[in-house]
């Protein structure tokens, strides 16, 4: 398959084969260990994680990569090749960096560790990636979950992969700041090779969902970089919150929008103001749509799978509201390709990247046809990945390392 993007690829992979030397030669020494932690595309399930919903993401074949070395004293060092910058923190004293701002997610999972009663042992990192940062790929939960993962293994306390992803998951709510559900930690620690993970975000159970072999899960990424993200997040948890008190006055069972069918929904749907009543209408049904696109992945039909999926990015865009013009255009690109069976966009939206399933022998018309009319309409031209599914965090022998144009 030709590739647009082959010089930069060539020279990132030479960077990432040569971790272990930039290790070398950046601190002297071999690093102890190399971790790679994936980022992820979610296939449907937007925005219900934070209401005790089900999510269907895939851990893919993009990563954040730490090269690490115990210290003998309590300082930790990070050397972002991506940034080409380093920081330096003590573990006795862990505070937010207003500048370096990559870094407050290290130094997240670092308190969250120590605040634990887990001793660490200071580090020499290096760190390199190849999630785009800012397109809704997760690369914050991988770099998340790749440090914490380094330090269980070079500490050696016992967390089981849960509850590392739910540490991470606090390191990104309290310390950095953001507020999101516990998706994209919960994959990148926990996906599977060649398949989508159905997680129940209540009860934290989750099953790996095989993927058909003959389709392909495609990212588009619109190279609108998520602005607004933040403030419209923690508004759309809140009107979801506002959803739920209403609701409780009528069926005081009711915890999360999660425990809301779509027949109650249907009824009790004159009681909430019609921001809330929209939100609402998308998670309850979202809900819904992930537990029957489990079905029919496992059955075999992608033709309802994909037509949940365009229902999926139609509901987002019109009832909650996180879409916005780069994303349309993109999906609608998208719907119009012979062999497509969905796409809709993936992630937090306002910007990022559609997700799409497209049988094999479609992959270049895909790329070909919604590239044009992407860039035609927008002036842009648009990033495509072929995703494959991959493992949640291990640790990888340096021989078998390549990552690729971020
Ligand atoms: C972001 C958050 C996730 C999830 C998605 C929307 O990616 O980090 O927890 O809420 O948005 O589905």
């Amino acid at each position: 398959m030709r590739n647009p993007n082959f010089k930069v690829q060539s020279s990132k992979l030479k960077a990432q084969t040569d971790i272990g030397r930039r290790f070398t030669e950046i601190f002297g020494g071999e690093p102890a260990i190399i971790v790679r932690a994936p980022g992820r595309v979610n296939l449907i399930g937007e925005h219900t994680d934070y209401n005790d919903g089900y999510v269907l993401p895939v851990a893919i074949d993009r990563s954040v990569v730490v090269a690490a070395a115990p210290r003998d004293d309590r300082q930790v060092v990070i050397h972002a090749l991506d940034f080409g910058e380093s920081v330096m923190f003590s573990l006795d004293d862990i505070e937010h960096d207003l500048v370096r701002t990559w870094s407050n997610y290290q130094r997240g999972v670092a308190y969250f560790l120590e605040e634990r009663g887990i001793k660490l042992p200071g580090l020499n990192v290096v760190v390199i990636g190849d999630v785009p940062i800012g397109s809704g790929l997760s690369s914050s939960a991988a770099v998340e979950v790749s440090m914490a993962y380094t330090w269980q293994v070079l500490a050696g306390f016992k967390l089981s992969r849960v509850e590392l992803a739910l540490l991470c998951q606090r390191a990104e709510n309290e310390f950095v700041g953001m507020n999101c559900g516990i998706m994209d930690q919960f994959v990148s620690a926990l996906g599977q090779r060649d398949h989508a993970l159905l997680i129940d975000c209540r009860s934290l159970h989750y099953q790996p969902v095989p993927l058909p072999p003959e389709a392909a899960v495609v990212v588009a990424d619109t190279m609108k970089r998520r602005g607004l993200v933040d403030s419209e997040y923690n508004t759309r948890r809140q009107e979801c919150g506002e959803g739920v008190r209403i609701l409780q006055r009528y069926l005081p069972q009711v915890q999360a929008l999660r425990d809301v069918s779509v027949a109650q929904f249907a009824e009790y749907k004159g009681q909430w103001p019609e921001n809330v009543r929209q939100r609402c209408r998308h998670i309850v049904y979202e809900n819904e749509r992930v537990l029957k696109s489990v079905a029919a992945l496992r059955a075999g039909d992608l033709d309802t799978f994909g037509r949940l999926m365009n229902e999926s990015h139609a509901n987002l865009r019109d009832d909650y509201e996180v879409s916005c013009a780069e994303l349309d255009i993109m999906a609608e690109a998208a719907w119009r390709v012979n062999g497509v069976y969905g796409s809709r966009m993936t992630g937090a939206g306002f910007g990022g990247c559609t997700v799409s399933l497209v049988a094999e022998e479609a992959i270049e018309d895909f790329r070909g046809q919604v590239t044009a009319a992407y860039e035609e309409a927008t002036g842009i031209v648009p990033q495509i990945y072929v995703c494959r599914a991959e493992d949640g965090v291990g640790q990888v022998s340096p021989l078998r390392l390549s990552l690729r144009g971020a």
